[in-house]
């Protein structure tokens, strides 16, 4: 029997950002646990995933997506344990991965619950390299990049949640592999830890020059996770008939000139340009969440993790990943 307390805390949102997100847009709430229903489970969270997409959730500003409501919780994934149940397919102790966002409790009808095997993968690990991040790499990579062994990819945000599944996903493949990081201790970890074959320091000073002499027989498939001047400068290394997967654009999140010069690359390149919401493809889920899981669990595929501890902690760490200061996937421990 799991212990099931009166009262949960929970953030909600309480402010849209006008411009960079401070701590005063978040509202600490305790909540009366809700007695279930039929067919609901009661499900006390481990870990709350920190994801870049929640920054244009916060907004107003049309989206693929409906905005966060305010004063409602915010959304987020999350993994915990089943501490109550009135549904026949979950079972207290059951581990489960779901959407109940920045709060150290909530209900769910089972639907959009995922069981868990832990037993050869960490729990925290099914919010990030099998999770959504992973199926993002995946899927851009797979269905998009279709890149060739000896073929050069290019990946930026290299060392985050994404990209570093990108990276050593190409690396298996045979790819020549170069990532784009934010600072030395980064690029060491993606060229020495995750096996690229270089990475360079945009905030180095020499992105273009550095990408040229990491890149000399140019690049062949591109995973944008960033935008601007990263996003350029990998475009001036295309080759011809390039593909490019448009994953994200972090580097405007904060207002940054996102703008780009060498669009005459795609034109001259005749390149190959897709965007997508990594949600709007579930049918890949199933194969792509099992192939990385047997990557992980065969030690094929590195992650790492930066961890806030606590559901207070949540909002600053956001913060954090707005501004790069995670290195390899942001969560938050909440028990
Ligand atoms: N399309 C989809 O379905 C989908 C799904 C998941 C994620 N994404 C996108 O994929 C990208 C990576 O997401 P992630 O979850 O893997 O995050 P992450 O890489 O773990 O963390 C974000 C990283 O972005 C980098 N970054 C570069 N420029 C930045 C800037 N101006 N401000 C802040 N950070 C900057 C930072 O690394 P450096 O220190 O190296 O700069 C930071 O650590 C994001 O653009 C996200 O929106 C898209």
């Amino acid at each position: 029997m799991l212990e099931i307390p009166e009262s949960y805390r929970r953030f909600v949102l309480a402010a849209r950002p006008r411009g960079p997100v401070v701590p005063e847009n978040f509202r600490l709430e305790t909540v009366p646990v809700p007695a279930l229903a039929e067919g609901e489970v009661l499900i006390r969270n481990h870990y709350l995933s920190l994801d870049p997409y929640m920054r244009g959730r916060m907004s107003k500003a049309a989206s693929y997506a409906a905005s966060q409501a305010l004063d409602e919780t915010m959304i987020g994934g999350t993994v915990g344990q089943v501490v109550a149940s009135r549904n026949e397919f979950y079972q207290v102790g059951d581990y489960v991965n779901g959407t109940l966002g920045w709060a150290e409790m909530g209900v769910s009808d089972g639907l959009l619950l995922r069981k868990l095997d832990t037993t050869r993968i960490p729990l925290s690990a099914y919010l990030g390299v099998v999770g959504m991040p992973g199926m993002a790499a995946w899927y851009g990579f797979n269905q998009i990049m279709e890149a060739a062994a000896g073929e050069t990819v290019v990946v930026s945000a290299a060392s985050g949640a994404v990209g570093s599944v990108v990276g050593q996903l190409a690396r298996l493949r045979g790819c020549r592999v170069v990532g784009i990081a934010g600072g030395p201790e980064k690029c060491s970890y993606v060229v020495d830890e995750l096996g690229f074959d270089a990475c360079v320091d945009y905030k180095a000073g020499n992105l273009e020059a550095d990408l040229a002499a990491a890149t000399p027989d140019g690049v062949d498939a591109i995973f944008e996770n960033v935008g601007g001047a990263c996003f350029d400068a990998a475009l001036a290394r295309t080759n011809a008939f390039a593909r490019i997967a448009l994953c994200g654009l972090i580097g405007g999140f904060n207002g940054a000139d996102m703008s780009i010069k060498n669009t005459r690359a795609l034109l001259l390149n005749r390149l190959t340009l897709r965007g997508f919401i990594i949600t709007e493809h579930m049918e890949y889920w199933q194969q792509g969440l099992q192939e990385l899981a047997v990557l992980v669990a065969n030690k094929q595929i590195k992650y790492r993790e930066t961890v806030a501890q606590g559901l207070d902690a949540a909002p600053q760490a956001f913060i954090g990943l707005l501004q790069g200061h995670n290195f390899g996937k942001q969560l938050v421990k909440l028990i």
